[in-house]
């Protein structure tokens, strides 16, 4: 299995009110256009990520790596009441996001980076979120090492991804394994069985639509399903809670 064409895919999801609408029927009635769309965390899930990246020390800059068009990190950053930097691979991604006004009282930044070279200073944030993302990192220890180095000692990491027994190596790598060999310290790993069930709706959902479909998010989305189906409909939906060690300055 390649890596998507992520630019393709932000084109063609971004503002499609087809797909808006069937994240809504068929995976969370709460599910918001401009934040759901391209990843499969319903709203009550991010609601549980916002808390686990606020318990503790409180979040003055917040990360969202792998942030696609940055929906779901000015979600959390508004619930949060912090600021945002958000950091994608893909141009397109971050050309959309910067198009997106954060809500008041909050500062956000996107930029063009990756999970191994985010262009952020030494503990240059608080928290740090990856919502179905980290799981693309082509070199997830060198990821997990650089995600470490830009959060201060203290902060938090929240990873959600798919672990599965077979199929490619993104889906089947340990990866609290793999943070906690780059020095994080994990916290939970929580299963989330009920995100896995409204994703597997949704591509049920889009392939009952059938052939006649016509919007390029939808049939992709329907690909998806036939493909993806298989392999983690047996496999697990994580979330993984860590923090670097250590008090902040
Ligand atoms: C499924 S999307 C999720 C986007 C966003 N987190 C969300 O929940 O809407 C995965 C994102 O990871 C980004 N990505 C893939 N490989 C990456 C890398 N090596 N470094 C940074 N971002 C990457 C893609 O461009 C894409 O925007």
């Amino acid at each position: 299995m390649t890596s998507p064409d992520f630019d393709q895919q932000i084109q063609d999801a971004f503002g499609s009110p087809a797909l808006a609408q069937i994240f809504r029927e068929s995976f969370d009635e709460q599910a918001q256009p401009g934040v759901h769309g391209f990843s499969f965390v319903p709203t009550r899930g991010l609601a549980q990520i916002a808390d686990l990246l606020g318990s503790g020390h409180p979040v003055g800059t917040l990360l969202d790596a792998g942030c696609g068009w940055g929906g779901i990190g000015l979600w959390l950053a508004e619930r949060l009441r912090c600021n945002l930097i958000g950091i994608d691979s893909s141009a397109a991604a971050i050309a959309h996001a910067t198009t997106i006004s954060p809500p008041t009282g909050i500062r956000a930044g996107f930029q063009v980076g990756s999970f191994t070279a985010t262009g952020l200073a030494d503990t240059q944030v608080d928290a740090v979120v990856a919502v179905d993302a980290f799981h693309f990192a082509p070199d997830p220890d060198a990821a997990a090492a650089e995600l470490l180095r830009v959060v201060r000692p203290g902060g938090r990491l929240v990873l959600t991804l798919w672990s599965t027994k077979t199929g490619p190596d993104r889906f089947t790598r340990d990866y609290p394994e793999t943070l906690a060999a780059a020095g994080w310290s994990i916290d939970t790993v929580e299963e989330h069985p009920e995100w896995l069930a409204a994703q597997l709706r949704l591509y049920r959902a889009a392939i009952a639509r059938g052939t006649a479909e016509t919007d390029p998010a939808v049939l992709r989305l329907q690909g998806e399903g036939a493909a993806v189906t298989p392999l983690i409909s047996s496999g697990r939906r994580l979330l993984i809670a860590a923090s670097r060690p250590g008090m902040p300055a």
